[in-house]
């Protein structure tokens, strides 16, 4: 279901971020670059893809002062994504900024893993207060083929660096794609089921990116796994039990496998459609703020800012542009149509 304006209500000029459908928008996603050390096959092609330059990228001071307008409109929850954000150098320092911003209570992040064991600390002493790791498989074989070169051992050494520094829970997100990683479900859950006090496993519905559109062409047709036959496949071996642990924020349904005490969550963009609910904003590495995943003009904050734009004017623009929000993405009526518009790497999952 799809959110309906609300008739004859104005765009308020103070108090939360809310859009013309009733949305109050309270979470922030900032990609810091849309580089990654890995080329996950349903990601970016394997040569890459046209990076930003690196003088359209925000500064840190730069993405520091929209966040801190952002705050004062409302929003207290910040993650970190990319591309991968941690090959951006002195990302702590970022870290440390937006801690220390007034109203910011929560910052997580979102990292492949491949790089964060060795600055675990670093991170956790600025400010960092949640990890999420990106693995698809947990056979080293085939998670190396996915992320066309990655290390399984290295990332795994990350959940554990994050769960020593208390970033917890972590958050394992596997993205599972018909007829290449279904079985990880069970193998997932299986390898996760001792660290269930401090780790939750979460399957993500693959999403068609039109970055990928030449992949595809090419023969390579991924498909979305619906959540409901996940859920099937884990109620063969394990009692799943509904919990609620959102904290009003993301969008994972979360079920508790009663024997081992995992919790699991389901993301499924496409078959369970969740922007009625929707309360997050995404900012571009490049300043273009993003108020829908799906098919959307971005205007870049960096230009304005750039330009020399007041911090009263910069917060009547952001409350201008999330009242402007679309009602949200029609993935579900187009099956395994290309919704989405650019690269997961640009826009920051
Ligand atoms: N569909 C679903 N999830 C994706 N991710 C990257 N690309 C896609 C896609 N096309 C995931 C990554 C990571 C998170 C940021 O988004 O695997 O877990
Ligand atoms: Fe990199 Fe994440 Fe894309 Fe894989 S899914 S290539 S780790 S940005």
């Amino acid at each position: 279901m799809l959110p309906e304006r609300r008739p004859g209500v104005q765009r308020p000029t103070s108090g939360p971020l809310v859009d013309a459908f009733g949305r109050v928008h309270t979470y922030l996603r900032v990609s810091v670059t849309d580089r990654c050390n890995y080329r996950c096959a349903y990601c970016m092609p394997a040569a890459g893809l046209d990076w930003m330059k690196r003088e359209d990228l925000l500064t840190y001071e730069e993405i520091a002062r929209i966040v801190t307008a952002l705050a004062r409109c409302g929003i207290v929850r910040i993650r970190l994504t990319g591309g991968e954000p941690t090959v951006r150098k002195g990302l702590p320092d970022l870290v440390a900024r937006l801690a220390a911003i007034e109203g910011i209570t929560d910052i997580a992040m979102t990292t492949n893993g491949h790089l964060f064991a060795k600055d675990a600390a670093v991170f956790a002493r600025a400010g960092l207060r949640r990890l999420n790791v990106s693995i698809d498989s947990l056979d080293p074989v085939q998670f190396k083929r996915l992320t066309r070169g990655g290390d399984l051992a290295r990332v795994l050494d990350s959940v554990a660096a994050a769960r020593d520094q208390g970033l917890v829970p972590v958050k394992i997100n596997a993205v599972i794609i018909g007829n290449e990683n279904e079985d990880q479900v069970d193998a997932m859950v299986d390898h996760f089921a001792s660290d269930a006090a401090t780790t939750q496993v979460r399957f993500i519905e693959y999403m068609p990116f039109s970055a990928l559109a030449d992949g595809v062409a090419q023969g390579q047709s991924w498909k979305h796994v619906a959540a409901s036959r996940l859920r099937e496949r884990l109620a063969k071996r394990w009692t799943l039990e509904p919990v609620d642990v959102s904290q009003g924020s993301g969008p994972a349904k979360h079920w508790r496998l009663v024997e081992s005490g995992l919790i699991v969550g389901f993301i499924s963009p496409i078959t369970e459609h969740f922007c009625e609910s929707c309360n997050r904003l995404r900012l571009q590495a490049d300043g273009h703020l993003r108020t829908c995943l799906s098919r959307e003009a971005a205007p870049s904050l960096r230009d304005v800012i750039r330009a020399g734009i007041t911090d009263e004017a910069l917060e009547q623009a952001l409350r201008e542009r999330v009242w402007g929000k679309i009602a949200g993405h029609d993935a579900h009526e187009l099956g395994s149509g290309l919704a989405f518009d650019g690269a997961m790497t640009s826009v920051g999952g």
